[in-house]
């Protein structure tokens, strides 16, 4: 009986993505990437090592990418491509994604590629069809397999099960992650007939790493994968349910054709997630995460000098004197309270209902190499916020006395009794 999955594979909730497309590359090098990590298309980067590749060389030092290919060809008879193998490892060694991902389809048989991603029959022979080579790939890859569900325009009639079934036994019995394209769901059920929702809730949540949205053409009698458009309001519908079974993954918006300018496609990309509380909380738990991640490799207390403890808050009787604010300290402003739902998540606590929105603050600091999340209150919030501009701790603390309206001296009692919490949680320290 194999034991729980852990979830997303035990891989990063990255928060928000777009694709590297050429069409950017100007933009991207001369302002900020703007999202959270790009996907590229591996084929390509595959020995390309001209302009294209500085600029993910260029990117892939600023944020997270992750490699997407079209060539793998999984369900193809055909024998595996080991020499397409060594060119994902080579570039992977290169550029180090976060994953790896491909789609569930084959592309060609008898060596020839069609550049199509072609649908598969269902049923139990293509499924051990299809895990053997899973394996076979992710051994040689040395890493989980990512596979991403296709849009498709016909069925086969040897197919004996549904797609969600087929992909939830692929995932369970070859633990490979799942790419999960909630507009490919929109556009097959659109096209074959069945629940869309049955299929984002029949698939084994734990094993989704990533989320592509994306715009489809509406033919009339059935809808095409075009990526040349705005994401549909039932797209945004069904990618909120999936965010809320999954606990929150990597989100990809998807434009191949018809790019917008790159402010406009990243506005796409974030502006429905910034109105709409179910498509919000997913993204700041992502904040989060990273804001965790990032604390536990910064610069932190760990070989600060203490003070010694006979007055450890002598120094509030100095106006002058400076609170030291850590690299490693990270204050969030968020819309819902994650701390505890973070937690919960870790401990692999099942059955958390995600909290209801409420404005919470969040600070992040490490002492002895172990990361600690606090919940501020408002006055709290802004005394860290000025501490970490170096400035002195009186300074902080009219800082503080002006979010909360109190007096000064109100502030310091205060301070007295809550900032030995902040010194053990290496969040804050009094400047030696
Ligand atoms: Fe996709």
């Amino acid at each position: 009986m194999p034991g729980r999955t852990t979830p997303r594979l035990g891989l990063p909730n990255l928060g928000l993505g777009v694709g590297l497309r050429h069409k950017h590359f100007p933009h991207i090098m001369r302002e900020c990437c703007a999202v959270d990590w790009f996907e590229i298309i591996s084929e390509n980067f595959i020995d390309n090592y001209g302009y294209a590749r500085h600029v993910l060389e260029h990117v892939a030092t600023r944020c997270p990418v992750v490699m997407h290919g079209v060539s793998l060809s999984i369900g193809s008879a055909d024998p595996i491509n080991f020499a397409y193998l060594d060119q994902l490892k080579a570039l992977a060694r290169d550029i180090r994604p976060t994953w790896i991902s491909d789609h569930l389809c084959w592309t060609g048989v008898a060596s020839l590629n069609t550049h199509d991603l072609l649908p598969m029959p269902l049923n139990q022979e293509s499924l051990r069809h299809v895990i053997e080579r899973v394996r076979v790939v992710q051994d040689y890859l040395e890493r989980p397999l990512v596979l991403e569900n296709p849009s498709t325009y016909l069925e086969f009639r040897q197919s004996t099960m549904p797609e969600w079934e087929f992909l939830a036994a692929l995932a369970t019995e070859s633990g490979c992650g799942l790419l999960l394209d909630v507009n490919n769901v929109y556009v097959s059920a659109f096209n074959h007939g069945f629940a869309a929702e049955r299929y984002i809730e029949g698939i084994p949540h734990e094993h989704v790493v990533q989320i592509h949205l994306a715009g489809p053409t509406d033919c009339g009698d059935y809808l095409v994968d075009t990526h040349d458009r705005p994401v549909p309001t039932p797209v945004w519908r069904l990618y909120a349910r999936a965010q809320e079974l999954t606990g929150g993954v990597s989100t990809l918006l998807e434009w191949d054709a018809d790019i917008p300018d790159y402010p406009d496609l990243v506005a796409e990309s974030t502006q429905r997630q910034g109105t709409d509380p179910a498509l919000r909380l997913p993204i700041e738990l992502a904040r989060l995460e990273r804001a965790r991640t990032e604390a536990s490799r910064a610069k932190g207390l760990e070989r600060h000098a203490q003070r010694p403890a006979a007055d450890p808050l002598a120094f509030l009787r100095d106006e002058s004197f400076a609170i030291l604010a850590p690299p490693c300290l990270r204050l969030l402003d968020l819309s819902f309270p994650l701390k505890d739902y973070l937690e919960a998540f870790d401990r692999g606590d099942e059955d958390v209902a995600p909290p209801d929105p409420q404005p919470t603050r969040i600070a992040i600091g490490r002492m002895h190499y172990c990361v600690r999340m606090a919940e501020l209150e408002p006055w709290q919030y802004a005394f860290v916020a000025a501490a970490r501009t170096n400035a002195s701790v009186h300074h902080c603390a009219l800082s503080a006395a002006a979010e909360s309206g109190e007096p000064l001296d109100s502030i310091l009692a205060r301070l007295m009794l809550w900032l030995p919490a902040m010194f053990s949680m290496g969040i804050l320290a009094p400047e030696t």
